[in-house]
């Protein structure tokens, strides 16, 4: 300093605060570089420091499973700020819910992304799992990441039924009563789960108070301890698997390149997209919120939350045994297993696994779209009880019998297709589950649009005239 320029003057009092947070500049502040350097290398604690290019494709991944992640950081978000006034009693819930949206600022806003995040996070979370399943995503090094994607899966569902009960509204408490009615058909351990998971032998406040603790501590905590496992697992699997078409060598080469800013940049955009798509839908539609529940009245038809409904159309044509314990049980247990069978090398990364495999998928999808609603506008209508079953226990004549026609159906559908396209077992394992996917879907969307009033078949917007 010359002795003639003036000294600087002293910090002033803000100053001084942020001097004593931060005693040094980290960087010069010219040093722009400096700063990105930073950043960056912040971010590669989290990402990997190159990606081959062929997985950067969008129509990979559609971005489902950062999407996903995208929303369960919005519900622990809003969660955690809707924990701040809604109180877990009875007496106190809707009115809570009340208040959220009337009284705090932005209270219906933050509900409403809650609501419409957690309806999205099913939809995406399912999507993702089936672009897994279709790029062959579970073979080999991926087989465990599958599983804790079950988990994931679990964890999800369990959370969006846990929460729909928290508004106490007449939709959530009769839609979650059949749900937890439902247990009491598990063979042994069935009332005693469902006296644990209602707090007793009634539905009442003790289980709103287990699901809001469930809802808020336990699939949280469930989920975040999850979560990093299951992308860790990614990264432990030399990332995602490397697209390719089906005349393509199955080691096809990919240049890599770095992550940032190809893929920083990618995920930033997508992410930032969704975001704004959930908050324009939650600024134009409000979360539904029906009348007080009153235990006393059902409404009717009394429908499970959506996710549920094909196992609500099922519980209509077989008895609870199977609709409600064999039949996920046997789905569980394949999903599962799936990844373990021996599959051929070559399948993984390709749509679909070949030419042959889409074809085969085309015919079972048709397949299902057909039979299923024949199955159950014949079950409404046409089938009855024949004389000879009357006496037979109900889980047998309601459950085993028609259980037994379904996979007898199925099993001699899967042996004329393999005896046309002799598939290999990537095609044959696929064509299975196409079938009794489209069956599946088929049945949520009956259940959805066209059951009315005392579960009946109708047709959506059609009213039933009163019984005279
Ligand atoms: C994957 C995570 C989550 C999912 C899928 C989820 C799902 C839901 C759903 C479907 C509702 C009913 C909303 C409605 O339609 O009214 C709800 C309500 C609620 N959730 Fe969550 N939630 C999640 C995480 C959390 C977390 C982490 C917290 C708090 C720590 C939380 C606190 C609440 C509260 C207080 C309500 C009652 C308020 C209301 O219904 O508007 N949620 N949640
Ligand atoms: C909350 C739920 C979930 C989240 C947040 C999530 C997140 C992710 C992310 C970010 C990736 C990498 C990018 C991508 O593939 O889109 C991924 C990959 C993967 N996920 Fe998930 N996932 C979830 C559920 C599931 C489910 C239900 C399954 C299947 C049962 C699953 C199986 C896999 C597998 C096998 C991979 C590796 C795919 C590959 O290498 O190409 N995930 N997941």
């Amino acid at each position: 300093m010359s002795p003639q320029s003036p000294a600087p003057d002293p910090p002033g009092f803000l100053q001084r605060i942020v001097n004593s947070i931060f005693p040094g500049r980290l960087r010069a502040p010219a040093d722009r570089q400096g700063y990105r350097h930073f950043f960056n290398t912040l971010l590669l604690h989290f990402r990997p420091r190159t990606v081959p290019e062929r997985t950067l494709r969008f129509t990979l991944t559609w971005g489902l499973g950062g999407m996903a992640l995208v929303l369960v950081l919005l519900l622990l978000g809003t969660g955690v700020l809707l924990k701040f006034a809604y109180q877990p009693f009875p007496d106190k819930a809707y009115e809570s819910i009340l208040s959220i949206q009337n009284d705090f600022a932005f209270g219906q806003l933050i509900r409403n992304v809650h609501h419409w995040s957690a309806n999205a996070l099913l939809v995406m979370v399912f999507v993702h799992f089936l672009r897994v399943f279709f790029t062959g995503a579970f073979h080999g090094p991926r087989q465990f990441n599958w599983i804790i994607g079950m988990a994931l899966f679990l964890a999800v569902l369990l959370s969006n039924l846990t929460g729909y009960l928290l508004p106490w509204d007449q939709l959530a408490f009769w839609a979650i009563t059949i749900c937890t009615g439902m247990l009491e058909y598990v063979p042994g351990v069935g009332p005693a789960l469902q006296r644990l998971i209602q707090g007793g032998s009634e539905f009442g406040p003790a289980t709103l108070s287990n699901f809001y603790a469930i809802h808020t501590a336990v699939l949280p905590a469930a989920l975040l301890s999850i979560l990093p496992f299951h992308l860790w697992r990614v990264r432990k699997a030399g990332g995602l698997v490397i697209p390719r078409s089906p005349e393509e060598d199955e080691r096809v080469a990919s240049v890599s390149v770095a992550s940032i800013p190809n893929l920083i940049l990618r995920e930033g955009v997508v992410a930032l997209v969704l975001i704004a798509f959930i908050l324009v839908v939650s600024t134009l539609f409000d979360a539904p919120l029906g009348v007080s529940a009153n235990p006393g009245l059902s409404p009717n038809p009394t429908k499970a939350p959506w996710y549920f409904m094909g196992f609500q159309e099922l519980l209509l044509h077989f008895h609870p045994l199977f609709s409600f314990v064999a039949i996920p049980v046997l789905l569980a247990i394949g999903l599962v297993a799936l990844p373990y069978f021996n599959y051929p090398s070559g399948s993984t990364g390709v749509w679909f696994v070949s030419f042959k495999g889409r074809r085969m998928a085309a015919v079972s999808a048709g397949a299902a779209m057909i039979a299923t609603p024949l199955a159950v506008l014949a079950d409404e209508h046409f089938i009855e009880l024949a004389s000879w079953m009357a006496p037979l226990p109900a889980a047998v004549s309601g459950g085993l019998i028609p259980f037994g026609l379904i996979l007898a159906g199925i099993a001699g559908f899967s042996l004329l297709l393999k005896k046309k396209y002799r598939p290999d077992r990537s095609e044959a394992v696929q064509m299975i589950f196409v079938l009794l996917l489209t069956a599946f879907l088929v049945l949520t969307m009956t259940g959805i649009f066209f059951r009315g009033e005392g579960m009946k078949l109708v047709w959506p917007g059609h009213t039933i005239p009163p019984m005279p």
